[in-house]
């Protein structure tokens, strides 16, 4: 029996990605209804204690070797500096990471650095004001890129900022890249997955990776780097000869899934082995009945060796999951 979260194909998940909450300060049209989803009831959602006691579990007895906290907006828990600080505590070697939108970040960043996170990645789509607002349904550019910059001065670093490629927003593209190289930030795009509350994703209308290439090549020049190691979800390339790189996440068009080395959290406390899976496995429940290490660690394991090939989004009878991005964490 081996301890690590292997799989039948052969892959063993070393990066956990914890969703501590369903709620988010925007509503990008990719991700969340205008509405917000329907809140989780507190006593549903895994407290700091409960968090901190699973990520102790996935690392000491799994073999997890980085975790991130996602969302929602993780941001939106007031106990989130509670829950780095436990974690960082409890398994002071392991890199602890955060995605998140950045509204509000220039208040926390350095308290966040000081509790024990490591760094941050982003979302920002793009820097034109009046788009950022249509696309996220709310007028908060300027929070972010506060947000932005309180992370470097806090050491959060490398910062990575994230753009999910959607048509709206593709011809500011060359503008976001000259703010990431102006200010130092990382950018990735990203190939909009079928994970939109609004259900509205359509293969034939998504931006893919290519026509993105074609848009930046009218202002840089840019020179295939390939991938920083093979399970990094993002190809990179040299910007005007480097050092400088933008990467892009071809979620949909050049899939990752052989390489995925991830197991996911569910705020609610569900395990899923997978973004698009719809098989979810009650850590939280057992977690509450009083059950051991080894009983969670088991049920882990067991989530896990079921774990699919990919997600296929090619295929005829693709089904996106039930829930969507927000509610699985990205
Ligand atoms: P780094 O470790 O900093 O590279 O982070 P990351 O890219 O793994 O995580 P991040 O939260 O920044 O996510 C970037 C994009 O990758 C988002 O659109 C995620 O939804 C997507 N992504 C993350 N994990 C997976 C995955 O397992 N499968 C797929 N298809 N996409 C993923
Ligand atoms: N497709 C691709 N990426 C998405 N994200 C949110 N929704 C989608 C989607 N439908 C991104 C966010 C965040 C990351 C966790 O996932 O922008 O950066
Ligand atoms: Fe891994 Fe599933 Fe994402 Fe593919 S879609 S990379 S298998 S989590």
């Amino acid at each position: 029996d081996t301890p690590y979260l292997v799989d039948r194909f052969g892959r063993t998940a070393r990066d956990l990605r914890v969703s501590i909450t369903e709620k988010c300060s925007l509503r990008c049209t990719y991700c969340m209804p205008e509405e917000g989803l329907p809140a989780i009831p507190g006593d549903e959602l895994l407290s700091a204690g409960e968090i901190v006691r699973v990520v102790t579990l996935a690392v000491r007895e799994l073999g997890v070797r980085e975790v991130r906290f996602t969302g929602g907006e993780p941001l939106m828990r007031r106990d989130l500096e509670e829950i780095v600080a436990g974690c960082h505590a409890a398994v002071p070697e392991t890199p602890l990471a955060m995605t998140t939108n950045a509204v509000g970040l220039e208040h926390r960043a350095a308290g966040l650095a000081r509790a024990g996170l490591s760094r941050v990645n982003v979302s920002l789509d793009t820097v034109d004001r009046t788009a950022f607002a249509r696309l996220t349904r709310r007028d908060r550019l300027v929070s972010v890129l506060s947000g932005v910059r309180a992370a470097h001065r806090a050491g959060l670093s490398p910062v990575k900022v994230n753009a999910v490629l959607m048509r709206e927003t593709l011809s500011g593209a060359p503008d976001l890249l000259q703010w990431c190289l102006t200010e130092g930030g990382a950018l990735r795009f990203i190939e909009e997955m079928p994970l939109d509350a609004d259900h509205e994703w359509a293969r034939a209308n998504m931006v893919t990776a290519a026509e993105l290439l074609e848009v930046l090549g009218s202002r840089f020049t840019l020179t295939a780097a390939g991938r920083d190691d093979p399970s990094a979800p993002a190809e990179t390339w040299l910007v005007d000869g480097g050092p400088a790189t933008v990467g892009i996440i071809a979620s949909v068009t050049r899939t990752f899934c052989a390489d995925c080395d991830r197991t996911r959290l569910t705020a609610d406390g569900k395990i899923r082995s997978c973004l698009f899976s719809d098989e979810e496995y009650d850590l939280r429940a057992l977690l509450r009945d009083g059950a051991t290490d080894a009983e969670l660690a088991e049920l882990w394991r067991g989530a896990m060796w079921q774990k699919w090939a990919g997600h296929g989004i090619d295929a005829a009878d693709f089904v996106p999951p039930e829930r969507t991005m927000g509610a699985i964490g990205g």
